[in-house]
């Protein structure tokens, strides 16, 4: 049976570092790993929603909600959807979606956005299959 929860920066130490690092590899061809501080200070910044789910302990899935408040409209985020290979297909990232935007709803969050690359076949079609459309709008970066 598969558990969800929100994670609080106090639960960072109970979190598996190496299950974490081990998802986030998953994530990026440039992942970052986390130790104890480094977790606690991303879960403890403001406007963050950090979901994790958890089969008999195990950390098997992520997916944060940023709730953003812009000048006339609070907006959400989502990055970091990932689901452990050994877990996929099972609709672990079709519930962490689904309560990601359940949470966006609750906390009066106008619309939800997320980019994802085109290679990613499970995302796009997970992200479509929930109702997500794609904006037209030119996607600008700085690298600094
Ligand atoms: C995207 C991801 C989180 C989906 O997690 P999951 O737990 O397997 O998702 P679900 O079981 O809820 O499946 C949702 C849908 O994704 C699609 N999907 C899942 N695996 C797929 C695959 N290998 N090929 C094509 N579509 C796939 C299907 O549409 C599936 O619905 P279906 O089973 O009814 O066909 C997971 O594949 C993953 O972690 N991928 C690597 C990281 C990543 O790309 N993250 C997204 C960043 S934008």
């Amino acid at each position: 049976m598969i558990k969800y929860s929100f994670l609080t920066p106090q639960a960072a130490s109970e979190i598996n570092l190496n299950e974490l690092n081990v998802l986030i590899a998953q994530l990026t061809s440039s992942p970052v790993k986390h130790n104890l501080a480094s977790f606690r200070r991303f879960l403890n910044q403001p406007g963050l929603f950090q979901l994790a789910a958890f089969t008999d302990q195990r950390l098997v899935g992520l997916a944060s909600l940023f709730v953003i408040r812009k000048i006339e409209i609070k907006v959400g985020l989502v990055e970091g959807v990932v689901v452990d290979e050994e877990y996929r297909r099972q609709g672990i990232g079709t519930k962490m979606m689904k309560m990601l935007i359940e949470k966006a709803r609750q906390i009066g969050v106008r619309h939800l956005d997320l980019t994802s690359h085109p290679a990613r076949v499970a995302a796009n079609r997970l992200y479509l299959r929930l109702g997500f459309r794609p904006r037209q709008t030119n996607l600008y970066r700085l690298d600094l």
